[in-house]
């Protein structure tokens, strides 16, 4: 019970928080989001809404990148085996750093920058390997909430850009806490705006 509160309820609130302070820092890309979701006939989200709001889609993924809800994996090495040249021998307890492989330069250009282009068709910079993003996992164990998970953050944001309109300091770093899952220490100041 504790894990699936965990895997399916802190994920998609760090999911949300990120998605908020980048879109707070990023104007131009909050237009872009929020003029998709005026553009559906509902004011709530449709499950055929999904595929209508390609920009909200580009900016999840980059903020599941930029902050990995869940870092790292850990592993139980059950028969020898070698990675990368390295051995290791049954028995071993492994970690897989996902937040460290989606922030690596040989795979991301500028990898701290906030760009969610880099996910569109005509970039793809994911592309570069099957596990260089990888924010739900891989292999059996991946996560099995993960299209859930895209309705509620959609449904969120749906909600939170017809309603408002946010700002974040543009030169704000969020004070990150990674001892559990990521979150930022100083509760994320925004600044909310209603719209009318
Ligand atoms: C953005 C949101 C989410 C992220 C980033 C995420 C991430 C992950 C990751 C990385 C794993 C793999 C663990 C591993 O391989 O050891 C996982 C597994 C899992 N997730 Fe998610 N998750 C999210 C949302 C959800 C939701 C909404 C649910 C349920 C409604 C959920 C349920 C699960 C379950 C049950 C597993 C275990 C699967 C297994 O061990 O076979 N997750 N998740």
């Amino acid at each position: 019970m504790i894990f699936l509160l965990m895997a399916a309820h802190d994920t998609t609130t760090i999911t949300l928080t990120t998605m908020v302070q980048y879109l707070g820092q990023y104007p131009q890309w909050q237009d872009r989001c929020r003029a998709e979701v005026l553009a559906l006939e509902s004011e709530t989200l449709g499950y055929e809404d999904l595929d209508r709001l390609p920009s909200v889609d580009l900016v999840m993924k980059e903020a599941l990148r930029l902050v990995t809800p869940v870092p790292a994996l850990p592993r139980h090495v059950v028969k020898d085996t070698e990675v990368l040249g390295h051995f290791l021998p049954a028995g071993t307890e492994a970690s897989i750093g996902l937040h460290f492989t989606q922030h690596m330069p040989e795979s991301w250009p500028e990898p701290e920058k906030f760009d969610p282009g880099r996910f569109a068709e005509d970039r793809r910079e994911d592309k570069i390997h099957r596990y260089a993003w990888t924010p739900f996992g891989g292999g059996v164990h991946k996560c099995i909430g993960l299209y859930f998970a895209g309705m509620q953050v959609k449904s969120v944001l749906n909600q939170l850009l017809r309603r408002y309109r946010w700002h974040v300091d543009p030169a704000y770093v969020a004070p990150m806490n990674f001892m559990a899952l990521p979150y930022p220490t100083d509760g994320l100041p925004i600044r909310l705006e209603p719209l009318g």
